[in-house]
């Protein structure tokens, strides 16, 4: 969480770095900050709230500056205030700090400091830190300059424990900006006359292409005409400068009213982009490079373990279903902040997935590491190229999904679940799955980008159900197999945008307790597309209705009608059931962006929430 974006050149600053954090709002909204070089020292402001009040303090006072670090936050200590803000400053005032991650010894370093006399205006532990660098640069007297501020941000990372990406500048050093991280996300952009560090590379986008991703402990010093990168150590390291992937016009909202809308429609484009180029009709098999494993390799698999959080790990249980279905493979799933912790057995022939939109989150970065300790082969399915997940894996599939801005997640489940389809149907080739039966799993994930247009045109009937029950309390998604996944999503997307109570369940585990909660008040979806437990989905749906629970359900075309059991019909088309899961997520995605839209909810930036999770 919290977006960093600095800048160094020879072009007014602020405009810069006000854009720069709107383009990162997304990764948290509860305050924001800048501090810039300036004639009279160091200018700093930051405001409680959206970006826009930032922007309004900024315009009521603008001053003049080439270089400066600013921050949009999501508070993990500390209440949304202004003086929880960042920038936070060190003792002495001349050195500004923005800070994404948690120093988890802050406490004691705190304590510590505080016995030496260091006042603290803030309760973060990135204060902690901005003192504890001020602390060292006072006993470095004995070296001036650069050499001073490096030496001195060195020594205090080296007393923290957790994780960092930092900026970090001081008001005798104009046009200098010191950057390091550890497990927190920070990209350099490159120049001629100007440099850049930021949390994200989507937002550089406008002002430049070549970028260099930041490892672990890598230290970098900018100024305008140059960039200086070691390990924290002091050492040379090697990096690569890159060319960005995407175009700026890719995170523009455009004609909608909202990016998640936006990237609700880019659908059946997003099925496209995550197959292009990986579907062999003449083997009737995908190709997937990136797997970086030999065929036999493959096919000697036992066992697959996919890991992941929130909707990337609802898409990992719909690929559980795909591959054990297509493949006879076994595969397991489990929240990466789980598995990290747990005793798991594991069996020698085991391949790890890790699923991460943003390729950024914390617990599943550490899951990665952790698979990787225990000697096991880790892949990723990610989309943000050049992430940390993309870079520390053993391989794996890019998701070509384009940036995703919208909090919730919509494009990147289509998109993650169609790489799970190609992964069972190479799986599946290589083990017992017939040519004939791979050739109908191409024929038909061709046929998805259509399909979900089909869906998306209904998307105005959808908003007259959700505006119809925006009101509930609650909100119940039941499903089965692969699309039980889907209810979970459909639950979270309901949670996370319209802040109603939603749960997901197997339409099965009904009797078992959650038909307590049935009333007339409480809808149910329930997701009874036709296939082979068509005819148990409509016993659960029966009995919602016994218990005059409002039922929404979503079904496919063809197949036996049953408007009239339901109050409400969707009717999407019809796939094999190994993808139905796939179609059946977007009424579900309009559901929970209509009824948000009906309760006037912020939608791209709901409370409470960021995008990208880089903290523990
Ligand atoms: C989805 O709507 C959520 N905002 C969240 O569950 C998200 O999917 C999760 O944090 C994982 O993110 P990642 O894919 O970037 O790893
Ligand atoms: N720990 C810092 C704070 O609460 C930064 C939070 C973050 O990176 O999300 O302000």
């Amino acid at each position: 969480m919290c977006g960093i974006i600095a800048y160094v050149g020879d072009r007014e600053a602020q405009p810069i770095l006000l854009d720069g954090l709107s383009r990162l709002e997304y990764r948290g909204y509860d305050s924001a900050g800048l501090a810039v070089h300036t004639a009279g020292g160091l200018r700093v402001q930051k405001k409680a709230g959206r970006i826009a009040a930032l922007s309004a303090a900024v315009a009521r006072q603008p001053v003049s500056s080439t270089s400066g670090i600013s921050h949009t936050r999501w508070a993990t200590h500390g209440e949304p205030t202004d003086a929880n803000a960042h920038p936070h400053l060190d003792q002495s005032g001349n050195i500004a700090l923005v800070h994404n991650g948690v120093i988890e010894n802050f406490h004691e370093l705190k304590q510590a400091l505080t016995l030496q006399g260091h006042v603290f205006h803030s309760a973060t532990d990135t204060e902690v830190l901005a003192h504890l660098i001020g602390e060292h640069y006072e006993k470095l007297a004995t070296l001036s300059g650069v050499a001073r501020l490096s030496a001195a941000v060195r020594a205090a990372l080296g007393e923290v424990d957790g994780t960092y990406g930092i900026a970090v500048i001081h008001r005798d050093l104009p046009n200098v900006v010191i950057g390091a991280r550890r497990g927190s996300p920070l990209v350099v952009g490159i120049g001629a006359t100007e440099k850049f560090l930021s949390s994200d590379a989507a937002a550089l986008a406008p002002y430049t292409q070549k970028v260099v991703y930041l490892k672990d402990f890598d230290f970098v010093t900018l100024q305008p005409g140059q960039f200086d990168l070691q390990n924290l150590g002091g050492r040379d390291t090697d990096y690569e400068i890159k060319e960005l992937d995407f175009k700026p016009e890719a995170a523009e909202q455009g004609a909608f009213a909202h990016f998640m809308l936006k990237e609700i429609f880019e659908q059946p484009e997003t099925i496209r982009n995550a197959m292009r180029g990986r579907v062999d009709k003449d083997t009737a098999t995908a190709h997937l490079g990136g797997l970086n494993l030999t065929g036999e390799q493959l096919r000697d698999l036992r066992r697959i373990i996919v890991l992941g959080c929130g909707t990337a790990l609802y898409a990992g249980m719909v690929g559980k279903h795909m591959i054990e279905n297509a493949a006879l493979l076994p595969v397991e799933t489990d929240f990466s902040s789980e598995f990290r912790y747990r005793n798991t057995p594991l069996e020698n022939d085991t391949l790890f997935f890790v699923v991460s939109q943003s390729g950024e989150t914390a617990d599943t970065l550490g899951a990665l590491r952790e698979a990787q300790r225990k000697g096991h082969r880790a892949l990723g399915i990610c989309n943000n190229v050049g992430s940390t997940i993309a870079r520390e894996s053993d391989g794996g599939v890019y998701m070509h999904a384009g940036p995703e801005i919208g909090v919730a997640a919509t494009k990147s489940f289509i998109s993650q679940a169609t790489v799970f389809a190609l992964l069972a149907l190479k799986l599946g080739r290589l083990r017992h799955l017939s040519a004939s039966a791979g050739g109908e799993i191409i024929e038909a994930l061709e046929k998805l980008p259509a399909q979900v247009e089909v869906i998306l045109q209904q998307s105005d009937a959808i908003k007259n159900i959700a505006e119809k029950y925006a009101d509930s309390r609650s909100m119940l998604f039941f499903g089965r197999l692969g699309n039980y996944p889907v209810a979970l999503e459909g639950a979270l997307k309901m949670k996370e945008i319209s802040y109603l109570h939603a749960e997901g369940y197997p339409s099965s585990e009904l009797k078992h307790g959650v038909i307590a909660l049935i009333d007339k008040k409480t809808p149910s979806v329930v997701i009874a597309p036709h296939d082979s437990l068509y005819d148990k989905n409509m016993n659960s749906l029966q009995e919602i209705k016994a218990r005059c629970g409002p039922v929404i359900c979503l079904t496919t075309c063809g197949g036996r009608d049953t408007g009239h059991l339901a109050d409400e019909v969707i009717k999407i088309p019809q796939t094999l059931e190994l993808l139905q899961p796939i179609l059946n997520v977007v009424p579900l995605q309009l559901l929970a962006y209509h009824t948000a839209a009906a309760l006037g909810r912020d939608i791209d930036k709901p409370r409470n929430l960021a995008k990208s999770v880089t903290v523990e």
